[in-house]
C-alpha cells in the first residue's frame, strides 16, 4: 500500500479496537483493486465519539465504520439516519459527503447474507430465536421481521431491552414474543423455533456459557452465533454435537463489511479476498 497526499481514508471507531479484523479485510480490498484508499482503526472513547466524527468529516474522510460502544450512540449524532438504520436502532457505518454525516446500518445485510450463504435460506417464513437484545440483537431480531419472518422470539437477561423491539415488529407482519433467557422458558419455545441466533456477548471469553443444555438441541435446528472469535463457542460446541447445524459469525463480520466498502467506493466488493484476509486476520490462516 502507497499512502501519499491523494490517499481516501476509511476507518472504523470502537472502544476497545485493538483486535478488529475490519483494516484487514478493507485494506486487502483496496490493494486488490489498486485504489488508493487506507482503512485505519481509532480508538475513540464513546465521550468523544461526536467530536471525533465531526473531525472525520472536517480532515475529508470518506467514511468510518462504528463497533463497541458507539452504534446507538451515533444515532444522535450523524446529521442523516437511512430509514433501515433507523428501525434497526444503530448505525454501524457512517457515508461523510459534501460535509454531511450520514448513519446506515449494515449489520441487518450483513446477517441476513449470513444466514443465506451458511444455511441457504432466508427469513422469510421463518421461526427465529435470537438470544440477546444489545445493538446487535436489536438489529437482527428486525431485520428478521422485515425480511419477513414468521415469528421472532427475542430472549434477553434485561427484559426491558426487549420492548422497543417488540414495538418496531409491531410495525411489520412478524409476530414477535419475548421470553424469558432462562433454561426452561427457552425449552419451551425451541421446537417452535428453526433458527437460534446467540447475539449476547456471552462466549466471546473463552468458557463462557449461557449454560444451554444439549437436549435444548435437534438436528432440524440452525444456530448461528455473531460471536467468531472463539471459532467455536461452547454454544456451538453443544449443539454441533447434539446435531444441530452451526455456522459462527465471521460471515457476518464479512457482509456487513462488503455493504460498507460498496457504500463509501462505489465499487463491487471483492468478495473472496475480503473473506480470504478476514480468514489470515482472524484464525491466522494462511494466505492463499
Ligand atoms: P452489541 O452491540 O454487541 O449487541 P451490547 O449492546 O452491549 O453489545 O449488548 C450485549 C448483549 O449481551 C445484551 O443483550 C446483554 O444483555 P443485557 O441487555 O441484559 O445486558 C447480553 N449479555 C452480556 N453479558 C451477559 C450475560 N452474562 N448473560 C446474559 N446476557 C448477557
Amino acid at each position: 500500500m502507497q499512502i501519499d497526499g491523494s490517499t481516501t481514508l476509511v476507518g472504523v471507531f470502537g472502544h476497545p479496537i485493538a483486535h478488529t479484523a475490519s483494516p484487514a479485510m478493507h485494506n486487502a480490498a483496496f490493494a486488490a483493486l489498486e485504489m488508493n484508499w487506507a482503512y485505519l482503526a481509532f480508538n475513540v472513547d464513546p465521550a468523544n465519539l461526536r467530536s471525533a466524527l465531526h473531525g472525520a468529516r472536517d480532515m475529508v474522510l470518506r467514511g468510518v465504520n462504528l463497533t463497541i460502544p458507539h452504534k446507538i450512540l451515533a444515532l444522535d449524532i450523524v446529521d442523516e439516519v437511512d430509514a433501515d438504520a433507523r428501525k434497526l436502532g444503530a448505525v454501524n457505518t457512517v457515508s461523510i459527503e459534501n460535509g454531511k454525516l450520514r448513519g446506515f446500518n449494515t449489520d441487518g445485510y450483513g446477517i441476513a447474507k449470513a444466514i443465506r450463504e451458511e444455511f441457504n435460506f432466508g427469513f422469510k417464513g421463518k421461526r427465529v430465536l435470537v438470544l440477546g437484545a444489545g445493538g446487535a440483537g436489536r438489529a437482527i431480531a428486525v431485520k428478521a421481521a422485515l425480511d419477513g419472518a414468521l415469528r421472532v422470539y427475542v430472549a434477553n437477561r434485561t427484559a426491558s431491552k426487549v420492548e422497543p423491539i417488540v414495538a418496531e415488529i409491531a410495525k411489520t407482519k412478524s409476530e414477535c414474543r419475548p421470553v424469558n433467557l432462562a433454561v426452561d422458558a427457552l425449552a419451551a419455545v425451541v421446537p417452535d423455533v428453526d433458527l437460534m441466533i446467540n447475539a449476547t456477548s456471552v462466549g466471546l471469553k473463552e468458557g463462557e456459557t449461557l449454560g444451554l443444555p444439549a437436549s435444548l438441541f435437534t438436528p432440524q435446528l440452525f444456530v448461528y452465533d455473531t460471536i467468531y472469535r472463539p471459532a467455536e463457542t461452547k454454544l456451538l460446541k453443544t449443539a454441533a454435537d447434539a446435531g444441530a447445524r452451526t455456522a459462527n459469525g465471521l460471515s457476518m463480520l464479512l457482509h456487513q463489511g462488503i455493504k460498507s466498502f460498496e457504500l463509501w467506493t462505489g465499487c463491487k466488493a471483492p468478495l473472496a479476498v475480503m473473506r480470504r484476509a478476514l480468514r489470515t486476520a482472524v484464525y491466522g490462516e494462511k494466505p492463499a
